[in-house]
């Protein structure tokens, strides 16, 4: 019998950078040890009450489809939210998605076709280039580096990447996986370089609020890109909830959102629950992403009073989101990770965290780098780091 055969499509996507060692994080819980897991963005604080609460105040007997655009009343607490930096929507320009991992699929399929490519900066969030290779986009990458804190230095590092299939530019802000704010002036060449080549701007702002020096700068709040911009937005991070499946596509081109929604209609509707019960909490924003962006910069102090005393590390000092990428004096990341998790413990503990060479779309980067996520209350977070730092110096007298 002929062996039943999957897409070229599915082949060629990786194993998640972040999920592939649960098996051996299984087989250390198992013989007792206990793992803190700093891989994952998915952090321990709790999702809000009005979340919660909204979630748990649903009585309706049935659970209907919504709107393929979103709940009328959702959108407005999103029109709401906007308002509040100053930034003016209407209805028609925003589309719910499930999630921004929806979002960045419907936009490639909206401002794409086969072959065309779309420029993003490395290392980058793992899932733009499995969500490229399903939609048939090419992944052009320019690195920024660790060693320059991460500083898109001029125009000319873009233009040198357009070619005649160039389609848009992606830009995170605050990043994954380096915590990076991007600066103003950087935002200013990108947006000037998308309009003089007529590109789409593709901002990711899952982690707006969360900066730690400045202001939060969304590029809806730049002047002239108005038909180039998409901004890709989420509950997941800012309000700590991600399993809520829910962000928003935002853009003020007509003509791409008409696309969206085309697209958002044979998907038929993102989750009914999830969208009532975000209204309250998108309303009360401010303070809410106040109080996390607090904690997480207590965090970011954390690891970083230990990792600056740690010997052969490399590192850039976040200025938002919660992760940072970190080089360490190690030759195969994942070999370190593999040891943490089969061979270390102290008092019974190990640490894991991410390998960086996923975040890169070229090949060869990133063997020597790891990315952490500040996911843990301030208390494991500094029993981890202790761990941490107790493991590499282990691996390093074994491999030195
Ligand atoms: C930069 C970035 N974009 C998008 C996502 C996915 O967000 P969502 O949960 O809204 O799909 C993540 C999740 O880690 C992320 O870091």
């Amino acid at each position: 019998m002929n062996k039943l055969k999957i897409s070229i499509r599915v082949n060629k996507l990786n194993q998640s950078p972040i999920r592939k060692f649960f098996a051996l994080v299984e087989r250390a819980e198992k013989r007792g040890i206990k793992v803190f897991k700093l891989n994952i963005g998915d952090s321990d604080i709790e999702t809000p009450k009005e979340i919660l609460k909204g979630i748990s105040s649903f009585k309706n007997k049935n659970i209907h489809y919504a709107p393929s655009s979103g709940i009328k009343e959702h959108i407005e607490a999103w029109i709401k939210y906007y308002r509040g930096f100053g930034i003016y929507l209407g209805a028609e320009e925003i589309i719910s998605t499930v999630g921004v991992s929806e979002g960045i699929l419907m936009t490639f399929l909206a401002i794409s076709n086969p072959g065309d490519e779309v420029i993003v900066f490395e290392p980058l969030y793992a899932n733009y280039p499995a969500i490229a290779a399903m939609c048939g986009v090419k992944l052009v990458p320019i690195r920024l580096k660790l060693e320059n804190g991460f500083v898109l230095s001029s125009e000319k590092e873009i233009i040198r990447k357009i070619t005649k299939k160039t389609r848009g530019i992606v830009v995170i802000n605050p990043d994954n996986p380096t915590g990076k704010a991007w600066g103003k002036k950087e935002l200013e060449i990108i947006a000037k370089v998308a309009r003089k080549n007529n590109l789409y701007i593709i901002a990711d702002e899952t982690y707006r609020e969360i900066i730690f020096r400045g202001k939060p700068l969304s590029m809806l709040l730049f002047k002239n890109i108005d038909d180039n911009l998409i901004v890709l937005d989420s509950i997941s991070k800012r309000f700590l909830a991600p399993g809520i499946r829910l962000g928003v596509v935002v853009s003020k081109n007509k003509e791409f959102t008409a696309g969206i929604l085309k697209i958002a209609m044979s998907r038929l509707s993102a989750p009914t629950i999830g969208q009532l019960a975000t209204i309250q909490i998108l309303k009360k924003s401010r303070p809410f992403t106040k109080k996390l962006t607090a904690e997480f910069k207590k965090r970011r102090d954390i690891v970083n009073n230990v990792l600056r005393k740690m010997k052969g590390v490399v590192t850039y000092l976040p200025n938002g989101a919660f992760y940072q990428v970190i080089k360490l004096p190690v030759k195969d990341s994942e070999s370190f990770i593999k040891f943490m998790l089969e061979d270390f413990s102290y008092q019974r503990k190990t640490v894991l965290v991410s390998p960086m060479e996923d975040f890169y779309v070229s090949h060869g980067h990133g063997r020597d780098e790891i990315r952490i996520a500040y996911v843990l209350n301030v208390k494991e977070l500094n029993m981890a780091m202790e761990v941490f730092k107790r493991g590499l110096q282990a691996y390093l007298c074994l491999k030195p």
